[in-house]
This record gives C-alpha cells, sequence and structure tokens, in this order.
C-alpha cells in the first residue's frame, strides 16, 4: 500500500492506494458514520461495506442534482446526523462529488472520507478537495473545497467497472502526463496490453503516479487561484461536451484535449508531432471514437455557446 498526504489551507487528506475496503473501518474516527453510494456499487458490494446506515443515490451524471443533495439532507435529518457525525462516500466520481458537497453545506460542514470505486474517481475525481453538483445543465456550477479525511483506493474493484468507465479514466491519466510526465505518459503507450488485461500492479502503479501529479499541484495552489488550471487541460471543452453531448467525463475531457492541443498548434505552443502523439493514444484507449461523434455538430455548439457567454 502506498500513502500521500496533500496539506493544505482547506484540509489535510490521507490518500491510501491499494488498501482494501474490508479494511475501511480503521481509518473511520469513530462510530457515527453515514455511508452514502450509488444503485451500481450497492448491488456489487454491499455485503463489504461497515455496518452503518446507507443512503443510496441512483447513478451517473444524471443524479450530480441539487435535488439529489436535497434527498440526502432530509436522510440526514431522519436518521438523526449532527456535527459530530462522519460521512463515507463509496463510489466514482458523482458519488464522492455529491458526498463532499452534501457534507460540506450540512450544518456547516461535517467530516467525510471516501471509498473511490471508480478509475476516473482514483485518479482524480476524489483527489484534490473539490465537491459539488451540477445546476440547470450548468458542469459543477454548485460546488465548495474541502478536503476528504482520507480517500481508499481499493484497485481491486476497478474489475468490475464497466468497459467504457474504465476506459474513461484513462483520459484523466493522459491529461497528467501531457501536463506533467512525460514518462506516465509513454508508460501508457507502451502497456495497452496490461490495460486491456487490467492487470492490478499496473493499475496501481498508474492510479499511484497520478495522485503523485495531482497532489503536487493542489498543494501548491488548494483553491485554483492560478496554477491549479493546469488540471483544466481539456476541461474547457470537455464541460460543454458532457452537458450538450451525454458522454461519459473522460470521453468528453478526450475530445476537450484534442480541441484544446490544436489551438495550442495553432498558437505555436505545440508542435504537430506532439498533437498526433496525444491524439493516437487517446484513439488507442478508445476514447475518441470518430464513428461515435459528430465533430461538426460539436463545434457548432461550442461556437453557439462561448457567443452566449
Ligand atoms: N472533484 C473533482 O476534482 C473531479 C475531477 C474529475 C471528475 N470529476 C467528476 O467525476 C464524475 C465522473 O466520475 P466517474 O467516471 O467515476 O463516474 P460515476 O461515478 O458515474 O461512475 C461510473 C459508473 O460506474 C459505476 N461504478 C462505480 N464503481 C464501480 C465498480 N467498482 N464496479 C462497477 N461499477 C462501478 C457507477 O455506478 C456508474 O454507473 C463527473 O461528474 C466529473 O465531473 C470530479
Amino acid at each position: 500500500m502506498q500513502e500521500y498526504i496533500i496539506k493544505s489551507e482547506i484540509g489535510s487528506s490521507r490518500i491510501l492506494v491499494g488498501e482494501s475496503l474490508g479494511n475501511v473501518k480503521k481509518y473511520l474516527p469513530h462510530n457515527r458514520v453515514i455511508i452514502i453510494t450509488d444503485e451500481n456499487v450497492s448491488s456489487l458490494f454491499k455485503d463489504k461495506f461497515p455496518g452503518f446506515p446507507v443512503i443510496t443515490i441512483g447513478t451517473g451524471e444524471k443524479s450530480k442534482t441539487i435535488d439529489t443533495v436535497s434527498e440526502i439532507t432530509d436522510e440526514f435529518i431522519r436518521l438523526g446526523v449532527d456535527r459530530g457525525s462522519f460521512i463515507l462516500g463509496i463510489g466514482g466520481g458523482v458519488v464522492c462529488d455529491i458526498t463532499g458537497f452534501a457534507a460540506s453545506i450540512f450544518m456547516r460542514g461535517l467530516s467525510f472520507g471516501y471509498v473511490s470505486t471508480t478509475l476516473l474517481s482514483q485518479v482524480d475525481a476524489s483527489v484534490g478537495g473539490k465537491t459539488g453538483v451540477n445546476y440547470r445543465g450548468y458542469k459543477n456550477m454548485l460546488g465548495s473545497f474541502r478536503q476528504p479525511e482520507f480517500v481508499l483506493c481499493d484497485t481491486d474493484m476497478l474489475k468490475t467497472l464497466p468497459e467504457q468507465d474504465y476506459r474513461s479514466g484513462f483520459a484523466e491519466v493522459v491529461k497528467h502526463g501531457v501536463i506533467k510526465d512525460r514518462e506516465l505518459f509513454n508508460y501508457l503507450s507502451n502497456h495497452l496490453d496490461e490495460i486491456e488485461n487490467r492487470e492490478i500492479s499496473f493499475l496501481t502503479k498508474v492510479v499511484s503516479n497520478s495522485i503523485k501529479i495531482k497532489a503536487g499541484v493542489v498543494r501548491k495552489d488548494p483553491t485554483e487561484q492560478g496554477y491549479r488550471r493546469i488540471l483544466n487541460f481539456g476541461h474547457t471543452f470537455g464541460h460543454a461536451i458532457e452537458s450538450v453531448f451525454g458522454l461519459t467525463h473522460g470521453e468528453s475531457v478526450s475530445l476537450g484535449m484534442i480541441i484544446a492541443s490544436d489551438i495550442s498548434v495553432k498558437n505555436g505552443l505545440l508542435n504537430k508531432k506532439e498533437a498526433g502523439q496525444i491524439k493516437k493514444l487517446l484513439s488507442d484507449l478508445n476514447l475518441i471514437d470518430q464513428t461515435k461523434h459528430d465533430y461538426a455538430r460539436l463545434a457548432s455548439v461550442i461556437g453557439k455557446d462561448k457567443k452566449k457567454g
């Protein structure tokens, strides 16, 4: 197991990579715990959850709303949650973002932690203290900066991920490689078989390296005053694509990275060869299936969106 600590003005967070869900009780500060999970994670792993009350939300981006936070709040009140309670999110990026947000606003803030169950949330969403929900079609419009006390990344749980969600997580790993770590980028390019076979030791290394990069950035700029924006590579376009086309977060960010790379080439900030390498790796990872997406429509929607802003 590997451990990373993020200490910052928005709290301190302990990240445990390669630890198992069965050991989560060791990290809970006391016994007044409420679990938040989604329907899929519950049906696969509920037997391994520690024995505390469970709030189960719907799955996917459509559940990442203020209405879900309102339902969670009703459950908190019914269960007698107070400032001494601890909230544990067990799930992917959607569960983590909602858990962190609900915990950060209930009674002006409760302690919380995550068991992160998707590749995308292990390498990115659960780390760094950004919480939030979508609002009236706008991505992450409501949210807060607040660190989870701990994030447990059980890489064994990645075995059950549907293929599309598994692949989606690699978009954020590619992003980390592009912005900060050429070695990580090359490592992915040279290990496509391990990716295909979901080799646990390989995935544990990829999760660890990604967290190292994200933690390094977050420590320097926890509330995104400037430097942390480097992590948004591909996300400006990606969020618009995700909202309009309903692709997965990783697929949307992949398309966003390609658009951002093309713009960078036009502005002399990236050479054509490197832009081609980014495109090739995302294509090898099945993240930018040309036949599936209508690029002309994408361009027109993003264009219209910009004019409105
Ligand atoms: N807070 C941040 O810094 C940050 C960063 C990146 C992304 N995000 C957010 O993360 C979200 C995407 O996260 P995601 O890709 O994890 O999506 P997700 O949480 O919707 O999970 C994807 C699917 O996998 C299922 N699932 C989860 N764990 C599973 C497992 N172990 N086995 C089988 N199925 C499992 C879920 O039920 C869901 O259907 C987006 O809302 C995005 O905005 C947040």
